[in-house]
């Protein structure tokens, strides 16, 4: 194939702006799939994305496309994500890439996220096509939307295709902006095999499979391939490209192409997103730069809620991290749930959509430990320790002063909503850097916040306190000193390690109650009293009890018939399973999850 006639891009945009809507119809429009055969969000092929109507993977696609000048090209597509967490996910597909569409709904304009993917891109010196879209739309408005591209973002954008990917109208000059604004790959076809790992994932059939960027030489059927990081040698068993959900074989993968390759890889963990295949018997002379190794930022405990199951957690955990390099994941036991793993995210979202993912691709029930940041504590001896499990705090006479991650965050906003998000950001100890006007209407607040007071619900409030207007992008800035302490809570007297997390001082009393007044709902009432108290150093600062069950639930069924007392003992019995031993105490599994949904 001549490079010449390749194009490798991604699309990119803020979350809802329609990128996956506009993939769809690009799909369609090259006759990949005939619009009966489409069903909507071709490419977010995963069930989970389907229900929440979001993209989680990024999926690559090949596409024929015959342009105007009265060439064939080949057009690799890569839909990515548009959420915060997933951010990751864009930047692994952009570096396998040479442009990237940016789509900018004509209604909303740009958005916190639009500008975070057009940084991204620029990183990778990718080339930019902008894109509005929704013109279908009666509040479209597309010229003010122009301007605000080339204002903010500081690209040409006159001439972008003004389309509506929901009717197609326009899509066409998408096609051709991407084949003339887009370079070529330019790859030597000779040089020893140079090819980038941008995403894996395991089939129980094929076994491990890599997707690949191959910027130089060659690879096909029998090649001796060696991963350049883990030194592992495989012998490839086929190569392919990407059809819609489809791998497709095909003879050969040359230099600039993009598709998929499966070899005899036993080892899972040789294969590692962001490493370099070579060949084995005439390597290349330097790897790729890779990838940045990703910093979780919120860690938490993952149970199977059958301890009999932990094998095939560790297993469940290992082969989707082949397919979600940005989660990490390491053994720990609690006294509370046994035994389990310490796992990092990149945010709530990431940690919910990995749970789901483990529980329907894995067929495991799992529990939960509270979630929280990656907190340092320095000791009185000097020396530092990074904290991800609240359980391993160290004795309160240890520590000479605690540290939180904080984060610098970029709201937009309209500038109505202003001034209740600025009240929002002060809650939530956020300390204010400055604002910039986008526009007589909008604005771009600067804040620096505590990570903690994000992950939670920060989003969520941000979006009710401005009608849904507000968009919010933030990174890592450092960390702060600031006056924490370990939040316990106790169950009939025994601390409950699953259910211990850190706190701001000053919130420590209401979260404590609130969590008391949760728990004491979620434990179901037994024989005895059960206080529920919440702790901070030892001193209660919080109690609720659970008050002691009357009456045998046997009783109910007195003289009557035995089979009905069997069901309803089968029944309990049913219902402990699902259940923690705590000291003499039973709490349901849900509790655990339930507890940590505070607002
Ligand atoms: P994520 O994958 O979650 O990041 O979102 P996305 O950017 O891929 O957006 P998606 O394609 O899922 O579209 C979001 C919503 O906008 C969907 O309800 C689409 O039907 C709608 N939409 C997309 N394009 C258009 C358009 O041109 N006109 C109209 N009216 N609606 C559109």
């Amino acid at each position: 194939i001549d490079q010449s006639k390749i194009r490798n891009f991604s699309i990119v945009a803020h979350i809802d702006h329609g990128k996956s809507t506009l993939a769809d119809r690009i799909i369609e429009m090259t006759g990949l799939l005939t619009s009966r055969e489409m069903q909507s969000q071709v490419l977010d092929n995963m069930e989970l994305e389907r229900e929440r109507g979001i993209t989680i993977k990024a999926q690559a696609c090949r596409i024929i496309y015959n342009a105007q000048d009265g060439q064939e090209y080949i057009l690799n597509m890569i839909d990515t994500p548009g959420h915060v967490d997933f951010n990751y996910e864009v930047s692994r597909s952009l570096a396998a890439c040479d442009g990237a569409v940016l789509v900018v709904d004509a209604t909303q304009g740009v958005e916190a996220q639009t500008l975070g993917n057009v940084y991204l891109a620029l990183d990778d010196d990718l080339e930019i096509v902008p894109v509005i879209n929704k013109i279908d739309l009666p509040s479209a408005d597309p010229q003010r939307v122009i301007e605000e591209i080339e204002d903010i973002i500081g690209i040409e954008a006159q001439d972008a295709p003004q389309i509506s990917a929901k009717t197609g109208e326009h899509v066409d000059q998408v096609l051709e902006a991407i084949v003339r604004k887009i370079p070529a790959p330019k790859g030597d076809r000779n040089a020893p095999l140079k090819a980038l790992i941008f995403d894996s994932v395991y089939d129980s059939y094929k076994g491990v499979i890599i997707s690949v960027r191959i910027m130089d030489g060659k690879v096909r059927r029998g090649s001796r391939i060696k991963m350049m990081a883990t030194g592992a040698v495989e012998e490839v068993v086929e190569v392919g490209y990407f059809g819609p959900g489809q791998f497709i074989p095909c003879d050969e993968l040359d230099a600039g192409m993009v598709g998929y390759i499966t070899a005899s890889i036993k080892n899972v963990s040789s294969t590692r997103v962001g490493d370099t295949v070579t060949e084995a018997d005439r390597p290349c002379e330097k790897a790729l730069p890779g990838y940045k190794k990703v910093q979780p930022m919120v860690y938490c405990g993952i149970y199977p809620a059958d301890s009999a199951k932990y094998q095939d957690l560790r297993d469940a955990l290992e082969k989707l991290q082949l397919n979600d390099a940005s989660l990490s994941y390491e053994p720990e036991t609690s006294a509370a749930l046994g035994f389990g793993f310490r796992c990092g995210f990149l945010g709530l979202l990431h940690l919910e959509v990995v749970q789901e993912r483990l529980e329907r691709e894995y067929d495991l029930d799992l529990v939960t430990t509270a979630p929280g940041v990656v907190y340092r504590v320095h000791k009185t001896d000097g020396s530092m320790m990074e904290l991800t499990n609240p359980s391993n705090l160290p004795d309160p006479s240890e520590i000479d002063y605690m540290e939180e991650p904080v984060v610098r965050a970029e709201i937009m906003v309209t500038t109505e909503f202003v001034g209740s998000i600025m009240q929002l950001c002060e809650e939530r100890r956020g300390v204010y850097i400055g604002m910039d006007y986008m526009e007589q209407t909008r604005a771009v607040l600067h804040y620096r916040l505590p990570l903690n007071e994000i992950i939670y619900d920060f989003f969520d409030a941000l979006k009710s306190r401005s009608r849904g207007y507000a968009s919010l992008d933030y990174e890592l800035d450092g960390y702060q000193r600031s006056d924490l302490v370990k939040l316990d809570i106790l169950v009939n007297k025994e601390t409950v390690d699953a259910l211990s997390f850190i706190v701001f001082a000053d919130s420590a009393y209401e979260r404590g109650r609130k969590m008391c007044e949760k728990l004491k709902e979620e434990i179901p009432r037994q024989l005895f009293d059960i206080p529920i108290q919440a702790a901070v150093n030892s001193r209660i600062i919080a109690r609720e009890t659970v008050k002691a069950l009357r009456k045998d639930v046997l009783a109910k069924c007195y003289g009557g018939d035995i089979s009905r007392k069997k069901k309803l003992l089968e029944k309990q019995k049913e219902g402990k399973k699902k259940m923690r031993q705590i000291g003499s105490v039973e709490i349901p599994q849900k509790a655990f999850l339930n507890v940590l949904k505070l607002d």
